[in-house]
């Protein structure tokens, strides 16, 4: 497919998607939302995919919604705003429930909806110069849409105080707060994604789209709510073709051949 404000790239299982309108610092309007939005649809049937990294093409990761086509959205109604915000829900949605892991490759400002997007990764590895932050309330505006994916991330008490009082955040202080996994110089942060990708791909694939699943289906609930999940999640995986094959290899003193 091709794409007007995403460059993609494949490596054999792994995809390189990078958000491309670094004029604006990678903010993102109706139409990048509707191009993330479809390659998100992609990548979530495509069967040899094993990991993703999300990117931003120049200076900065992205600069969240596109301020100018806010603006612009004073001319349209209040039904027409509602289904432009759910069409941004849905790309975060869809963003979030990508199968395999989607790894954020940051570097420069993340704010706003770049940090939301920074919510919806699994991993985030993050240059020491990032700076990110929930910067919609100096702007007039609320951290609406990605607040629900931020909360599940950073958790109520860090997301009261960061997205009431808007503040901009290092890199460092965004790991302490669980938004970012490990910040590296900024010369060393491809190395720290590929080191990345490199780990997911050593795992069993079907184990970790089983684990990546059963995360969003135990978040938030309490452990004895979620005993039959769980229980029939590692049932189902000892008995897998790739559960039996990771045991063996570990057995047998060898390195596992993963099916899938
Ligand atoms: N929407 C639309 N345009 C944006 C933008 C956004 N969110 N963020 C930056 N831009 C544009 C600027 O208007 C500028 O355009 P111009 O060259 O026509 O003047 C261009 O991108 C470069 O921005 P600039 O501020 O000059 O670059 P910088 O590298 O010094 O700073 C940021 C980059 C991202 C730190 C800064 O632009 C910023 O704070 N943006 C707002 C981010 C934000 O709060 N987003 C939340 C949205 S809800």
């Amino acid at each position: 497919m091709a794409y007007t404000y995403l460059a993609v790239r494949r490596d054999g299982p792994v995809e390189y998607v990078t958000l491309n309108r670094p004029d604006v610092r990678n903010a993102f309007n109706e139409e990048v939302i509707g191009e993330l939005r479809a390659w998100a649809g992609h990548a979530a049937t495509d069967p040899d995919l094993r990991a993703c990294v999300l990117a931003g093409a120049g200076k900065a990761f992205c600069a969240g919604a596109d301020l100018a086509w806010m603006a612009r959205m004073r001319q349209y109604s209040e039904e027409e705003n509602v289904r432009d915000a759910r069409a941004m829900a849905d790309m975060f949605g869809a963003l979030d429930r990508l199968p395999v892991p989607l790894i954020g490759r940051v570097h420069g400002a993340a704010l706003g909806g770049g940090t939301g997007l920074a919510a919806v990764c699994d991993i985030v590895v993050a240059s020491d110069d990032a700076v990110f932050g929930f910067t919609e309330v100096k702007l007039g505006l609320l951290p609406a849409v990605i607040s629900p994916f931020a909360v599940a991330k950073i958790g109520v008490s860090l997301a009261r105080e960061l997205m009431l009082t808007g503040a901009r955040l290092s890199a460092e202080r965004a790991r302490s707060a669980g938004l970012v996994h490990a910040v590296v110089a900024a010369g060393e942060l491809d190395r720290a994604v590929d080191g990345c990708v490199r780990e997911i791909l050593s795992g069993s694939p079907s184990a970790i789209a089983a684990t990546k699943a059963l995360l969003s289906q135990v978040a938030g609930r309490r452990p004895e709510d979620v005993v039959d999940l769980t229980s029939r999640a590692i049932a189902a995986q000892r008995v897998s073709a790739e559960g039996q094959e990771g045991l063996s290899a570990f057995l047998e003193k060898r390195p596992p051949r993963w099916a899938s």
